[in-house]
């Protein structure tokens, strides 16, 4: 069975004070539960704050992207072993802000996740299409490429470590959810593909999120699709109430 897997991406939010508040606050929110996870992924700089407020709770900690490298000439980014130095254990790779704002293509996006699978973090890959690639009848095709290029050279042992978040582009900050039945569409494909590119056993063991305008009032239906192991939450997680009646779904 997979455990469900509860996360929050506060993105470009929160100084350090903030940041230490929301985190005892989620904290504060969460049941003691063992069939789900949580996990929280703060801005770089307060990571370390974060974990050290979590730290007697089974709360897990994510940067928002991370390098290949451990380190080196590669100004404004950060190392696998820079994020497990300050507590984090997993990275979000591939969110569509850094596909679009930032211009991270497939490739460098698959450079990032082997490089954080071999420092030894989860790697949270995020794929998704765009309304017009969805209206033009392209959104499997899409997922695809991006799966396929994004996850190429990955070990199937490697597997265990990877978690994808299905967040389509257009469902991103716009309060426009995905139906259920879109986003369990798109999730039994992409564990199809995953089936394809591996084996059955990898496929039914990785979790898939999904991500994209998800809030207290459409979580419980989302997650009681079987294909949708969790959530990659953005807006809502800055909420400790809206994201605690997320993390504690029914
Ligand atoms: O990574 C989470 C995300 O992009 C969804 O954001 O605000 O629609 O929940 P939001």
């Amino acid at each position: 069975m997979r455990k469900a897997l509860m996360a929050g991406n506060w993105k470009m939010h929160n100084t350090t004070a903030e940041a230490r508040q929301l985190a005892a606050d989620v904290a504060k929110a969460c049941r003691d539960f063992d069939d789900r996870e949580v996990l929280l992924a703060p801005p770089y700089t307060v990571m370390a704050a974060v974990a050290d407020v979590v730290k007697n709770t089974t709360i897990q900690v994510a940067s928002q992207n991370v390098c290949w490298e451990d380190k080196g000439a590669f100004t404004g980014e950060i190392s696998p072993v820079m994020v497990k130095d300050v507590g984090g254990s997993a990275a979000i790779i591939g969110h569509s802000e850094r596909r679009q704002i930032f211009k991270e293509t497939d490739e460098l996006i698959n450079q990032r996740v082997r490089g954080a699978l071999k420092f030894g973090l989860t790697v949270v890959f995020c794929i998704g299409e765009t309304l017009d690639e969805r209206e033009g009848g392209k959104t499997f095709t899409i997922l695809e490429e991006q799966i396929r290029k994004g996850l190429a050279g990955v070990a199937p042992e490697q597997t265990k470590d990877i978690v994808i978040a299905y967040e389509p582009v257009w469902a991103i900050g716009t309060g426009k959810t995905a139906s259920k039945e879109q986003a369990q569409e798109a999730h039994a494909f992409i564990r199809g593909l995953i089936a394809d590119m591996f084996e059955k056993n990898v496929a039914d063991q990785m979790r898939i999120l999904y991500g994209g305008s998800v809030k207290s009032t459409n979580v419980d239906e989302l997650m009681a699709q079987p294909d949708i192991d969790g959530a990659l939450v953005g807006g809502a997680a800055l909420d400790a109430e809206s994201f605690g009646r997320i993390i504690n779904f029914q």
